[in-house]
């Protein structure tokens, strides 16, 4: 009897700290502060709810918080660009860059971080003006010990929890979720659009007391997402193959006889790959590359970076000093692959993501708490110059790549996608985004994808276009 007794309050303990861990992620619609800025010739006034902390058990709360930005008309009855208090989509930006710890964005003061990305206050403002609601999470990231993969998108998956959690409290739709990120932050952004609710994350989301909650969002946008990171090496060696100078993060040169090695091998692989995707083509072809890594793929490739080019010279640029164009009666008729790479330039070393030396961002990203830095690919760690080295859990390396979940049967995929590449972005080759961008063509989704001719690493560049995309999918 004793033990049964035992058991019981036992249970009715565990269930008294579970409601009560659930009532803490209670929005309370009391607490905020009045902020304005004048943007555009007018007034943006908003009620600032901000350093929210969105989980029960928090492990971080310099990170694991939330700012939320409610325009205030939506108080007093009004309308803003044909929302209402209960319409109003959620635009949800991270600032999250190089897979660093990310505070929250802010209306007011905003800064952008170190050249990483994250959304600019006009990003916000516009949002706001536009009638959403903002709401930004900040999460941990890679140099912190809890901060490790896949921290940074259970953190934001929990922010997502508690918009929904508190949805009939809080103005706004958290059924319109639009996550945005840049470069990292893309990839976050991405991650959250692939993955929503998927089992995978479900361990980690108890553990930190989300509220429970459905996880998936209505739409993605994202820039220059740094993704299938297992995969990339090969796509940057297989469009970089020939260029040999180097400028990377202060440093530059010339890649050694090693590093030409390391680049073949890497551009050998690539054609396997790419092949076992099973991608297709708008007219359902299947997407393949030879041996030496020709075919229609590398055709798509190209494809894109005309249309780029196309669109800029609509716009009265002149392109004429680029030898690798050819354009004939204002149409761009051809692109040269190699003549473009040499415009391009290489950024990395091989491989450009899963360094030998262990020491790349994503090799600190896949360490875990008690070890820094791991390699996450085969070939690194086989290559490897470190004197004992380790590979990241697999289920750590599938759980950092969205295209292990787009459109499977356990994860609520995102049916709205807006993915932006610049043309002149060497972080990652542009097989990386065209991959996502074809998976989800081919999956049926509604993807809005382009490489901006000129644009280098950086997101937010076209923010009108980006909302009307946003409005159009929303209403
Ligand atoms: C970022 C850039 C990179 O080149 C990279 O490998 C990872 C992240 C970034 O800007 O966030």
């Amino acid at each position: 009897m004793n033990n049964i007794l035992k058991a019981f309050f036992g249970l009715l303990m565990f269930f008294c700290v579970k409601l009560n861990a659930q009532n803490h992620l209670t929005f309370d619609i009391s607490k905020y502060e009045i902020q304005n800025q004048e943007f555009e010739g007018k007034t943006i006034k908003v009620r600032a709810f901000e350093r929210i902390v969105y989980i029960a058990n928090p492990t971080d709360i310099v990170q694991q918080i939330i700012n939320i930005y409610i325009p205030e008309e939506y108080f007093i009855g009004g309308i803003l660009n044909g929302y209402t208090a209960t319409t109003a989509p959620i635009f949800f930006p991270n600032k999250v860059g190089g897979y660093m710890p990310a505070q929250p964005a802010t209306f007011l003061n905003n800064p952008q971080r170190g050249g990483m990305g994250g959304p600019s206050n006009n990003a916000i403002s516009t949002a706001l003006a536009r009638g959403f609601i903002v709401a930004s999470a900040g999460v941990r990231g890679r140099t912190s010990q809890l901060g490790k993969a896949p921290a940074g998108i259970v953190d934001l998956k929990a922010a997502v929890r508690y918009l929904k959690f508190n949805d009939k409290t809080m103005p706004g739709d958290a059924n319109k979720i639009i996550s945005n990120g840049t470069s990292a932050g893309g990839a976050m952004s991405t991650l959250l659009g692939a993955t929503g609710n998927h089992p995978d994350y479900e361990p980690y989301l108890k553990e930190l007391g989300a509220a429970n909650e459905s996880d998936d969002i209505f739409a993605v946008s994202a820039y220059c997402p740094i993704i299938n990171l297992e995969n990339a090496d090969m796509a940057y060696e297989w469009q970089l193959n020939k260029i040999h100078n180097y400028s990377f993060r202060g440093k530059e040169g010339t890649l050694n006889d090693m590093a030409l090695k390391v680049s073949m091998d890497l551009k050998n692989a690539f054609p396997n790959y790419l092949n076992s995707l099973n991608l297709k083509d708008s007219k359902g072809k299947k997407l393949v590359l030879d041996s030496d890594g020709n075919g229609n793929f590398k055709e798509l490739v190209i494809s894109y970076l005309i249309a780029s080019a196309q669109k800029s010279l609509n716009s009265s640029e002149d392109l004429s000093k680029f030898s690798f164009l050819k354009i004939q009666n204002g149409k761009v008729s051809s692109l040269d692959f190699d003549g473009y790479m040499i415009y391009l330039e290489r950024m990395k070393t091989p491989p450009a993501f899963d360094a030998l030396d262990n020491k790349s961002f994503e090799n600190n990203l896949f360490g875990n708490a008690s070890i820094d830095n791991r390699h996450f690919t085969d070939y690194s760690l086989k290559n490897s110059i470190e004197s004992n080295p380790l590979k990241a859990d697999q289920l750590q390396v599938k759980m950092m790549n969205p295209m292990n979940y787009i459109g499977t049967k356990s994860a609520n995929t995102s049916k709205y996608w807006g993915v932006r590449h610049g043309a002149k972005d060497r972080d990652t080759g542009f097989a990386v985004p065209i991959i996502l961008a074809t998976t989800l063509q081919n999956k049926g989704f509604n993807i809005d994808f382009a490489l901006p001719w000129s644009k280098p690493h950086s997101g937010d560049y076209d923010l009108k276009e980006l909302f009307d995309w946003v409005d159009k999918i929303c209403k």
